[in-house]
């Protein structure tokens, strides 16, 4: 079932204004349908997408699949990325991601059974000075421990989900420079 309500068309028409071409506006576009669609893209937001830019479904869904940030399967509410690069591997990365997963009771990739919380492994989160580094939502985690770890999940617990709203999403809209 279609979620794009009138606002959403107005976003995605904002977005649009400010590129060349409607295709051209498809990164951000796919943003506002992630978050629209409570943090990943089902093939329902790929056509909405594709339907309301006019551009090919097969160009929507080639562009979602090749970035990992658009989530092609749910998301957790509280997604733990942990930077699995060199700088953050040789500071404790591998051992920090080993603590969450105990920690969670699950596997890096997977979610907890209540969807609460992932744990995944992700390439360079550009916070390579303080490694290691994680991210959970738009928050950066540098020099993290066993102990940001702990912390951190006590906090979340008891919060409303940020991982769904990717810093990107959050782009002003046009005017609003
Ligand atoms: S290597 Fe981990 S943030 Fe760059």
């Amino acid at each position: 079932m279609a979620k794009f309500t009138e606002d959403t068309k107005r976003r995605l028409d904002a977005l649009i204004a400010r590129y060349p071409t409607s295709q051209a506006a498809l990164l951000p576009a796919l943003w506002v349908a992630q978050e629209v669609y409570g943090g990943w893209l089902p093939p329902e937001a790929m056509q909405e997408v594709a339907d309301h830019l006019g551009v090919p479904a097969s160009d929507v869904a080639g562009v979602a699949t090749f970035y990992t940030m658009y989530n092609k399967r749910p998301v957790a509410h509280h997604r733990i990325e942990i930077c699995q690069n060199v700088a953050c591997m040789v500071n404790g990365a591998d051992e920090l991601i080993g603590y969450c997963e105990r920690k969670l009771g699950i596997h890096a990739g997977e979610m907890t059974p209540d969807g609460s919380f992932s744990v995944e492994r992700v390439e360079c989160l550009g916070a390579c000075c303080h490694a290691p580094a994680l991210m959970v939502g738009s928050t950066y985690y540098e020099s993290a421990t066993e102990q940001t770890i702990d912390k951190l999940i006590a906090d979340l617990a008891n919060m409303p989900s940020e991982s769904v709203h990717p810093p990107q999403s959050q782009m002003p809209e046009q005017g609003e420079f």
